[in-house]
């Protein structure tokens, strides 16, 4: 079958988190929730499917009893640039009336994901608190101004995949993150 020009890894130009760096700074985040969170009630929103790893690691960091629901969105369409209009998957929203929540994406850019799900969320679900985290924070103008309560690390203006970052749905699996060769970025961009 596969062959070693194929290895996932060798896709990448450069690698900007590794996986020991991912795991100390969700060690510490996590360390940080627990200590925020003592005595709550916290329910955990992860944003598929990009989260999915981030909510894997952080919550197994977390020293509370806590519950996990999932939300599903969508505001790339295949490509490498935010499409501006964010898709809900579901009609049902996770039930977290008087509840502690954290919603939980993988990386934060134009704003609008984050600013659609928390806004909904806090109209619709009637939380007790209401705060964001994200692994990612990128430093860029964004079309709304919104910034995440945790975050792990910030990063330039640049497209990157991996530890549930995809491009046109893969490479989410990666445990490092980092940037794609040009070669394998292309095709309807
Ligand atoms: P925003 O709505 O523009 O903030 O975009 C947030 C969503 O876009 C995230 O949930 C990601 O799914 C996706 N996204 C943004 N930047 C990247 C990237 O560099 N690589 C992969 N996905 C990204
Ligand atoms: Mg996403």
């Amino acid at each position: 079958m596969g062959t070693d020009t194929n290895r996932l890894d060798d896709r990448l130009e450069r690698i900007l988190f590794d996986q020991a760096t991912i795991r100390s700074c969700i060690a510490e985040m996590g360390a940080k929730i627990t200590a925020d969170y003592a005595g709550g009630d916290l329910t955990i929103v992860a944003v598929l499917q990009g989260g999915v790893l981030f909510l894997a690691d952080l919550s197994r960091e977390i020293r509370l009893p806590l519950r996990m629901d999932s939300i599903s969105v969508a505001s790339y369409h295949g490509g490498t640039s935010s499409s501006g209009t964010v898709t809900f998957h579901q009609n049902h929203l996770p039930d977290v009336e008087g509840r502690d929540v954290i919603v939980l994406d993988d990386i934060l850019d134009s704003g609008r994901t984050l600013a659609a799900i928390m806004e909904r969320i806090e109209a619709e679900c009637r939380p007790r608190s209401l705060r964001s985290a994200v692994l990612l924070s990128k430093q860029v103008e964004r079309a709304i101004p919104i910034e995440a309560d945790y975050r792990g690390f910030d990063i330039g203006d640049e497209f990157v995949v991996g530890y549930g970052l995809d491009y046109q749905g893969e490479y989410r699996n990666l445990p490092m993150i980092g940037v794609l060769k040009r070669e394998w970025i292309g095709g309807g961009e």
